[in-house]
């Protein structure tokens, strides 16, 4: 058959396709090879440990669950390298009304960093971690997570509460485990990976005993263990040991600290304690009241690991100090109101 310059060229065009372009693609697919950008290539290359071609993030390895009994395997993740999670000119109300709880809040956490949030009563601590949580979407601005907006509460976050809302009915091992039977998760499945938390949080003697049966430091490390078994990325922490004895309180931080140590989670704790905040950020941020804004992020140089000792060191002294000063006028600006 007689050959135009025209014909020649789509020829050209079908043959250069075939070799690379979407039509070679689309001839892979149909041979039932990998097509480039689809999951199965990228499940081969993760098998031969080769990163995808184009992204330039490096993947955090997350062991996937996938045995008998245990938690659906996850998405992989990818992180944008150093922030993980970032505020961007959030302002936060609550629906149905007109006022800015928070305002302009711009900040940025990275991975595995210890943060504390402060702030007079009122300055929308708990608001702020349930904006980060996606229960309450921001007015304006934007809450991401590893470059992904929050839109809605996700295993990825967890949520530990000042109250530590532990089902009486179940025993210790099976309020850990409680989350896992949510995800469908048996129940010996979920009791074999709550085991290891039991461990990490003191309360392997426990496994058996009841609510009732706990003093409240054990109620809180059970709360911690549950929020933990979901292997959630980061760990927002609503006062958890607000209403514990300063001696348990103590305890606890130390305890808290180890485990963030062994886990590197990223944790997000807010708290009314100054002493309680430096001793265990990395950071310490600190709100202004009505509406709540961030005043000052004071990073917190202290050595790791710290022991409780250096509570009584000048350095931790003049950081709690530092804070006060921020937060004074604030906090004896509320409680004229309250007295009044
Ligand atoms: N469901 C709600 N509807 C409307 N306003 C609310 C709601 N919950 C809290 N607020 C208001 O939002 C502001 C911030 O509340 P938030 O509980 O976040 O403060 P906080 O800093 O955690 O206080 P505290 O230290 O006492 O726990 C307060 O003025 C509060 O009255
Ligand atoms: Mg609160």
């Amino acid at each position: 058959m007689a050959t135009t310059p025209s014909t020649r060229r789509s020829a050209q065009r079908r043959a250069q396709q075939d070799r690379g372009g979407r039509r070679g693609w689309s001839d892979r697919f149909r041979r039932g090879e990998p097509v480039p950008g689809t999951r199965r290539h990228r499940r081969n290359d993760q098998r031969r440990g080769t990163e995808q071609s184009g992204r330039d993030t490096p993947a955090i390895a997350h062991p996937a669950r996938t045995s008998h009994g245990s938690a659906r395997p996850r998405k992989e993740r990818r992180y944008v390298t150093g922030t993980l999670l970032e505020l961007r000119d959030v302002f936060v109300r609550f629906p149905g009304t007109t006022t800015n709880v928070l305002e302009d809040i711009n900040l940025g956490i990275e991975q595995g960093e210890f943060v504390t949030v402060v702030g007079p009563s009122g300055s929308g601590k708990t608001t702020l971690l349930r904006a980060i949580h996606g229960l309450l979407p921001a007015a304006s601005g934007i809450v991401t997570v590893a470059g992904n907006e929050v839109r809605r509460p996700t295993r990825d976050r967890g949520f530990v509460f000042q109250a530590d809302c532990l089902l009486p009915w179940r025993s210790v091992q099976d309020n850990i485990g409680y989350p896992l039977e949510l995800q469908g998760v048996r129940r010996s499945g979920a009791r074999r990976q709550a085991a290891p938390l039991l461990a990490m949080t003191g309360l392997a003697d426990a496994a058996e005993k009841y609510p009732a049966q706990l003093s409240g430091g054990m109620r809180q490390r059970v709360n911690l263990a549950r929020a933990l078994v979901s292997d959630p990325e980061i760990l927002l922490m609503d006062e958890p040991f607000a209403a514990l004895d300063a001696q348990t309180r103590e305890v606890l931080q130390a305890e808290l600290l180890s485990i963030w140590q062994q886990k590197r989670k990223t944790v997000i704790f807010v708290t009314h304690q100054l002493d309680e905040a430096v001793y265990l950020a990395d950071k310490v941020v600190v709100l202004s009241a009505n509406p709540g804004r961030v005043r000052a992020i004071v990073p917190v140089t202290l050595t790791r690991p710290r022991s409780l000792d250096v509570k009584h060191t000048v350095e931790f002294t003049e950081i709690v100090d530092s804070i006060w000063q921020l937060i004074r006028d604030d906090v004896l600006l509320h409680k004229r109101v309250q007295d009044t």
